[in-house]
């Protein structure tokens, strides 16, 4: 078990697009494990590979529903269709959240842990999170997905958000140097 750090909006890797998954052998078994700790120790309904550097097409979810965690390998939508209005957040941004509009409906086709063909069609909740964690694989975060006014607002929230982050790992060696 261990926990990987998330990588924050403004790192490279999350705009980068994820390669296919190759090769499913103990070591990416090992890997979702890891993702999974990650996603719950956050806590967050999904987490994708490049969120923690990792340049793979997989991501990881429980949505709460008592069927998780589910992980999925090379995904990739099929179908989509009407539309819904949700107020996402991303564990890559944290803190900040946006009403988003999306297809509400989605199927998705991938590979699961056995390699076993696996296809999903969901909607609401476990829709979005499809689409969201799809997204992070072809290096797309939710902020490209906002509107001229909501996109404005969030440059200025963003940059709030990674000035906050470096004050705070400056801090303990600010604290140091005060002794
Ligand atoms: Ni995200």
């Amino acid at each position: 078990m261990a926990s990987y750090e998330i990588r924050v909006i403004g790192d490279p890797v999350l705009k980068q697009e994820a390669a296919e998954v190759t090769d499913i052998d103990g070591k990416l078994v090992k890997l979702v494990d890891d993702m999974v700790d990650t996603m719950y120790a956050a806590p967050g309904v999904g987490l994708a590979a490049p969120q923690i550097g990792i340049q793979k097409q997989l991501f990881v979810w429980d949505i709460n529903d008592g069927t998780g965690p589910h992980a999925i390998v090379n995904p990739r939508i099929v179908e989509s269709d009407g539309e819904w209005v949700f107020e996402e957040g991303c564990l890559s941004v944290p803190g900040l959240s946006w009403e988003i509009v999306r297809p509400n409906h989605v199927h998705v086709v991938g590979v699961d842990l056995d390699g076993n063909d696996v296809s999903y069609e969901a909607s609401e909740l476990e829709g979005r999170m499809f689409q969201h964690e799809l997204d992070h694989l072809n290096g797309v975060l939710l902020v490209e997905h906002l509107d001229e006014d909501q996109a404005k607002e969030a440059k200025r929230q963003v940059r709030e958000l990674l000035l906050g982050r470096q004050a705070e790992s400056k801090e303990p060696s600010r604290r140091l140097s005060l002794r």
